[in-house]
């Protein structure tokens, strides 16, 4: 949660910030600010409730110069999202503006102990208190910035990227890490500095990715200079990042999270592209081919994860259970790692995640491998702190996923797990010839598919309309398809603030059947499977009772298309990897329910896309 950004060189830094910020929204969007540093040694500061547009309507008529700069998109944590808790924070003095993403945990007593040292402090948050501290510690032993900042950081538990500048030194940023993420480009004579690569992509391909417990000192015209906290040189090879700036516009469409949902076929061709030779009818990930003992010779799979990805997750466990034989366990990441879990060294856990840095999914990899287990990740952010920290991993490379709700990703994370398990049951001579055949061909034919549902949005979105006032839904689904359910239900929730939920449809009849009134659609995904009959006298006995149903069938199903009040129908797909086809009519249920009751798709309230502390 929340974003930073900082720049340090020739130009001016404001639009490089505010550009960067615009990037970084979706990390939160309830508050941003800017401090600007002039050569003049002064620290200018503008600070807004709401959006990155909302700041800069407030820096528009003021003084916004200055070559060095660093400013902070807020998803509050400590303190309500107002000008006053907006960052950056600065020391009582004006001296010092710092910007910070994560949680200083022990800030009360800190705060307790600058305020008998006569501070006074403006703010609610944590971060005012680092900023305090870290001025106190200058002034006492007339210490340079970086001094300071790396005796403060000693007394801080915590998680926290930081940027902190000092008026009376303009030419330097001082950056540090523990826990969040934080990311070095390296330019011409200038440094840019931010909570991933994207506000940077625009003018330089070279970057470093700080380590925990690693303060980078950026002083313009200087090469780039890393320490720890007890000052010890840490070098760095600077690395390339390869990302397209289009990947990162909207393209034409109203929403990112449309862009992202029309991504899919081409994701999912890009996800494939080197792992699946149709001619030779292989799969290939480099994770399995580099450690094969370990992955192959698992005796069980351990998944931990969040949100969608934890539906991922789900798919994931069928897949690995149906074609290697193994046990598979899914785990919500922030549960597992508090329930002292029994692990052994022969156990491989499988750790998902869109981002790369959610925080209880890193804690969860930080335990099994305390406890010996291999972890293998699959991410999409590449260098992220979850693809640092894990043993091995593939990634989904789906591109840059900017909307909050998570589409394109889910994809991705299933069609990585389908290879996974395709590949190890291959391998453990686990999977019958005929059916990896048979799944390889339609993993491949897997985009070609999804071309054909994105035909039906037009149809969707008319009439979703019909369910612009609904105040609950129910998503049902069997097998395969019950994540599916899942997933749906959330991203109703997630953009359009309709409660709904997802329910394994042979549940209904133990209570979820008494809410089942004219007024409850519900989603029912009954595309062929070999439970389609019990998910049909489920719409039957959902119809009994006045519900309004929207079904996802197979074309050409004549039967469930009588009794649904909407059908949408989808092309023929095994049913192991139905999710990929069945989740996508489902995002495009929830995004136009939500641009109906006019809602800021991209950026929903309370959320923000990379949830980075607990
Ligand atoms: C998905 O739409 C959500 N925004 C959220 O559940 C997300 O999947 C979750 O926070 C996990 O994130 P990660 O994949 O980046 O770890």
């Amino acid at each position: 949660m929340c974003g930073i950004v900082g720049y340090i060189g020739c130009r001016q830094a404001y639009p490089i910030l505010i550009e960067g910020l615009k990037r970084l929204e979706y990390r939160g969007y309830d508050s941003a600010g800017v401090a600007l540093v002039s050569g003049v040694h002064q620290l200018n500061v503008y600070k807004s409730v709401g959006k990155v547009a909302d700041l800069e309507r407030v820096a528009e008529k003021q003084d916004v110069s200055g070559c060095a700069g660093i400013a902070h998109t807020r998803w509050a944590t400590h303190g309500e999202p107002s000008t006053v808790n907006a960052h950056p924070h600065c020391s009582s003095d004006g001296r010092l503006a710092l910007v910070h993403n994560g949680i200083i945990e022990n800030y009360a007593a800190l705060k307790d102990k600058l305020t008998d040292k006569g501070y006074a402090f403006k703010s609610n948050t944590d971060t005012e208190v680092l900023v305090q501290l870290i001025s106190y510690i200058q002034k006492q032993g007339e210490l340079d910035l970086l001094t300071a900042v790396q005796l403060a950081l000693r007394e801080v538990v915590g998680a926290y990227a930081i940027a902190v500048i000092d008026r009376s030194h303009p030419d330097e940023i001082i950056a540090a890490r523990k826990s969040s993420p934080l990311v070095v480009g390296i330019g011409e004579n200038e440094f840019f500095l931010a909570s991933d690569a994207t506000p940077m992509v625009a003018y330089t391909s070279k970057v470093v990715y700080l380590d925990d417990g690693e303060i980078a000192v950026l002083h313009a015209g200087r090469p780039l200079r890393i320490v720890n906290l007890n000052n010890v040189e840490c070098p760095h090879e600077a690395q390339t990042v390869a990302m397209d700036i289009g990947q990162l516009e909207k393209n034409g469409y109203p929403h990112f999270m449309l862009k992202e949902i029309y991504d899919q076929p081409d994701c999912i061709s890009d996800c494939m592209r080197g792992r699946i030779s149709l001619e030779a009818q292989t799969v290939t990930l480099s994770a399995v081919s580099n450690f094969r003992e370990q992955l192959v010779g698992a005796r069980r799979f351990i998944i931990v994860a969040c949100g969608t990805s934890w539906h991922a997750g789900l798919i994931g466990k069928q897949l690995i259970e149906s074609f290697c034989r193994v046990p598979v366990e899914v785990e919500y990441a922030s549960e597992f790692r508090y329930r002292n879990p029994v692990i052994s060294s022969d156990d491989v856990v499988i750790a998902i995640s869109q981002s790369g840095e959610t925080a209880d999914t890193l804690a969860a990899i930080e335990l099994a491998k305390e406890k010996g287990a291999f972890i293998y990740g699959i991410c999409n952010v590449v260098g992220s702190s979850i693809a640092r920290a894990t043993d091995t991993g593939s990634y989904i490379h789906v591109g840059p996923e900017i909307g909050v709700a998570s589409t394109k990703a889910f994809t991705g994370q299933v069609t990585v797990l389908a290879l996974l398990a395709l590949l190890l049951g291959k391998e453990k001579g686990m999977i019958p010839e005929e059916e990896y055949h048979r799944i390889v061909q339609g993993l491949a034919a897997i985009p070609g598919k999804m071309r054909e549902v994105l035909k039906q949005d037009s149809f969707i979105a008319d009439f979703s309309k019909m369910f612009t006032y609904a105040r609950n839904f129910i998503y049902l689904g069997r097998g395969y398809a019950f994540p599916v359910a899942l997933e749906g239900a959330l991203k109703l929730k997630e953009i359009s603030y309709i409660h709904a939920e997802g329910y394994p449809a042979a549940e209904m009849k133990h209570g979820p059947i008494a809410l089942v009134d004219a007024e409850m659609p519900v989603v029912v995904i009954a595309t062929q499977s070999v439970l389609y009959d019990k998910v049909l006298s489920n719409i039957q006995e959902i119809k009994a009772r006045k519900g309004r149903v929207v079904a996802l069938v197979t074309e050409g199903d004549t039967v469930i298309k009588k009794l649904a009040d909407y059908c949408i129908e989808l092309p023929e797909t095994p049913e192991c990897l139905s999710p990929l086809v069945t989740s996508i009519p489902l995002q495009l249920l929830a995004y136009h329910i939500a641009v109906c009751r006019g809602m800021d798709v991209d950026r929903p309230r309370n959320l923000a896309k990379s949830v980075t502390v607990e």
